[in-house]
């Protein structure tokens, strides 16, 4: 059986790829602090196998100990691939260095970088002992390779994404391990973290009235556009581990 963990499964891409995966009659566990509940109701019409583990990604106790047993559990069961999408991501803070506070910033960087170098960690190690295929996507942002002012610390959270990324990528190949890593760059969609950003001020934020400008003119991508490319990139098997993957180059 192939079991899918996703992050920020509530909203947005997590969501969207979360109901493709459940289409796809794959066994899914999502993880966010709130439960979709149409989530939960499809899989069940769909008779799939699906469980909600509660957690806050910032705090660092409850990922390791909320990702145990959610370790405990897939592994218990001799799952023959795991598909692990590190999804859920802040934008805040949005604000020029010089004006940022303590707490935002570092909860940026517990959810955006820390948590999916803990959870991967967790995965290839119990991987190793069982033989088992974990195949790792790491969703990224084009602000991981280009920087927007007054986003420093998202910037600079996603590009250390990326480079965690190629790094477990080649040590996996060295080790000969069957285990892929990627990170996947999603490109503008609408979601809720398109709303915090329009919902920002141009004196944090210097290219506000672009991103309004995305909203009002459709310019934004719909997230299960966008889900099932990455969903359909992986189910291909065709996956170059250590690639940073593009929305565009799937949607050609
Ligand atoms: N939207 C874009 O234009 C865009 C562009 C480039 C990259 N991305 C990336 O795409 C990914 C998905 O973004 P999205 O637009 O779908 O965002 P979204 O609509 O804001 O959803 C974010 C998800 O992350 C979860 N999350 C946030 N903080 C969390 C925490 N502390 N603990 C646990 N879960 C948490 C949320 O769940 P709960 O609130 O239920 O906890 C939610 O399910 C992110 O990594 C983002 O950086 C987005």
């Amino acid at each position: 059986m192939k079991y899918a963990i996703i992050t920020g499964a509530s909203k947005g891409l997590g969501e969207a790829i979360t109901k493709r995966l459940i289409q796809e009659q794959i066994a899914v566990v999502s993880v966010s602090r709130t439960e979709n509940e149409e989530i939960k109701r499809l899989a069940i019409e769909s008779g799939i196998e699906y469980n909600h583990f509660s957690c806050n990604l910032s705090l660092e106790k409850e990922v390791q100990e909320v990702f145990m047993d959610i370790a405990h559990y897939i592994f218990q069961k001799d799952p023959k691939e795991i598909l692990l999408f590190n999804n859920a991501g802040v934008i805040e803070p949005i604000q020029t260095i010089g004006n940022l506070d303590q707490t935002p910033v570092i909860r940026n960087i517990q959810v955006n970088l820390i948590a999916p170098i803990l959870i991967t960690n967790l995965f290839l190690s119990k991987a190793q002992l069982t033989n088992t295929k974990v195949t790792v996507i790491n969703v990224s942002s084009g602000a991981a390779v280009r920087s927007f002012e007054g986003w420093s610390i998202y910037c600079s959270s996603k590009a250390g994404l990326n480079m965690f990324t190629e790094t477990a990528a080649i040590e996996q190949t060295e080790l000969k391990t069957n285990n892929k890593i990627i990170a996947f760059s999603p490109g503008v969609m609408d979601t809720k973290m398109q709303e915090t950003i329009r919902s920002s001020t141009k004196e944090a934020f210097k290219d506000l009235e672009q991103f309004k400008e995305y909203k009002e003119k459709n310019m934004l991508l719909q997230a299960d556009v966008v889900a099932n490319a990455l969903v359909d990139l992986i189910l291909s098997g065709n996956v170059e581990s250590g690639k940073v993957y593009n929305i565009k180059e799937l949607l050609k």
